[in-house]
């Protein structure tokens, strides 16, 4: 059996700190083991007996403790060395301070200081800062950041909205979900795509045939949502364009809801675009004619007209990111030949029974031609997978808008 993932979990002194215990408990539900090591501010704030519940564990809290117990000792070079990975979440200013200086002066600080720095340049010590908007955007913290991501720590962004001190503005730690998923990442080696700006368009379109009637396919938004997930967990900007679906998206999805909308939506996105994800399955037909009323003729022949061909407008686009397209087809010829007229990076070729599914049977065709079968997995399994082909290629041919904005 596979010996379990090893995480430090090191929670510091903001607000944003209870939300540390569901993390712990995301972690627990995954089958990981977790330390805990709460600085002294973190202790005041939260409750260490929830994380020892929670962890199963002693939880570390002074370098120097009054007493060792000597199974469940927290020696600080151990902790520092044995985990697949650190995570402090939330970071305040003060522990970013620190660690970009150098200080160790409690357990904490130590134990980052002591992480081999090897250990740092693989992306295996995670940052997730929690601040007011003020110590977020000071230079003197924003210096720090850049400073250890150039060492190559990862720093999993904080949200802008309502704050803890009631101000609107960035500072709120990320979510424990998406702190769970850069872990997932970090684990399984995805490539580092920190200020790559992402779009992905993901759903079914709808045309109208009346005002009730709708030409649509059984797409659920599944696929995409994953992509846009694993995209943002390897340290992406990600935006979502999203027609009808059964998953839940992110608030700032954008929402479209004809096939029209959606290539609208795709063209005004492409100057700041560096990777487009093109997975959303659109209605490639749409009524000649809408009618204004419901429809009751007791037989109906519908003429229909091709939709936008978004992939066609995105490939003689003035601002043409490096782009992936999905081809929904039993056949592959006819991924193959949108390969060759429409020229996209990358075409994921996959069978019409893919719609609607948790799983995919994916076959990669590369710009070369040359097309590569994947065995049948779940849609987050393909995502990451996805992401890595991609960041194989992008890096190698630096194909896309090359003015990336750094999200700091
Ligand atoms: C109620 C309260 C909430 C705080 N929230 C934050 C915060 O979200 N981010 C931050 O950087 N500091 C915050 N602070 C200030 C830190 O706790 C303070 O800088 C402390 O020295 C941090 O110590 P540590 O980094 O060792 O945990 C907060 C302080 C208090 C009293």
């Amino acid at each position: 059996m596979a010996k379990p993932v090893e995480i430090l979990l090191g929670v510091t002194g903001s607000i944003a700190a209870y939300k540390s215990l569901e993390l712990l408990r995301l972690f627990r539900k995954k089958g990981w083991n977790v330390t805990v090591v709460l600085t002294r501010s973190a202790a005041k704030l939260t409750g260490i007996d929830s994380f020892r519940a929670l962890s199963g564990r002693e939880v570390g809290l002074d370098l120097f403790p009054k007493y060792r117990i000597p199974h469940d000792s927290i020696h600080h070079i151990d902790l520092a060395v044995q985990p697949d990975l650190t995570v402090i979440a939330p970071a305040t200013a003060n522990i970013i301070g620190k660690l970009a200086h150098g200080i160790a002066d409690d357990l904490l600080s130590t134990i980052l200081l002591a992480i081999p720095s090897e250990k740092v340049s693989s992306g295996r010590v995670l940052i997730a800062p929690a601040m007011n908007s003020n110590m977020w955007l000071n230079p003197i913290v924003q210096e720090n950041i850049r400073r250890l991501a150039a060492f190559g720590y990862r720093f999993i962004n904080p949200e802008t909205g309502e704050l803890a001190c009631g101000m609107v503005g960035t500072g709120r730690m990320a979510s424990p979900e998406l702190i769970l998923e850069t872990c997932c990442a970090c684990l399984t080696q995805l490539p580092d795509f920190t200020g790559v700006r992402v779009l992905v368009t993901t759903g079914r379109t709808e045309e109208p045939l009346d005002p009730v009637r709708v030409i649509t396919n059984r797409s659920s938004g599944i696929m995409g949502l994953e992509i846009a997930k694993a995209f943002k967990a390897a340290g992406s900007t990600v935006k979502l364009i999203a027609g009808e679906v059964t998953v839940q998206l992110p608030p700032d999805a954008i929402r479209v809801r004809t096939t029209a909308e959606m290539a609208t939506a795709v063209e005004n996105r492409l100057p700041e675009t560096d990777i487009l994800v093109m997975c959303a399955a659109v209605a490639d037909y749409q009524p000649v004619k809408t009618a204004r009323a419901k429809l009751h003729a007791p037989n109906l022949t519908v003429a229909f007209r091709r939709t936008p061909d978004i992939l066609k407008i995105v490939s003689s686009a003035k601002y043409r990111p490096f782009t992936v397209a999905f081809s929904q087809d039993d056949s592959v010829k006819m991924a193959h030949k949108k390969l060759r007229e429409k020229q996209p990076e990358l075409i994921v070729a996959n069978p019409v029974k893919t719609a609607g599914s948790s799983t995919i049977r994916p076959v990669i065709i590369y710009r070369s031609g040359k097309t590569r079968r994947l065995q049948e997995m779940s849609k987050t399994d393909f995502a990451r997978e996805l992401v890595k082909i991609v960041g194989t290629i992008y890096r190698s041919n630096k194909k896309g808008n090359t003015n990336h904005v750094h999200p700091l």
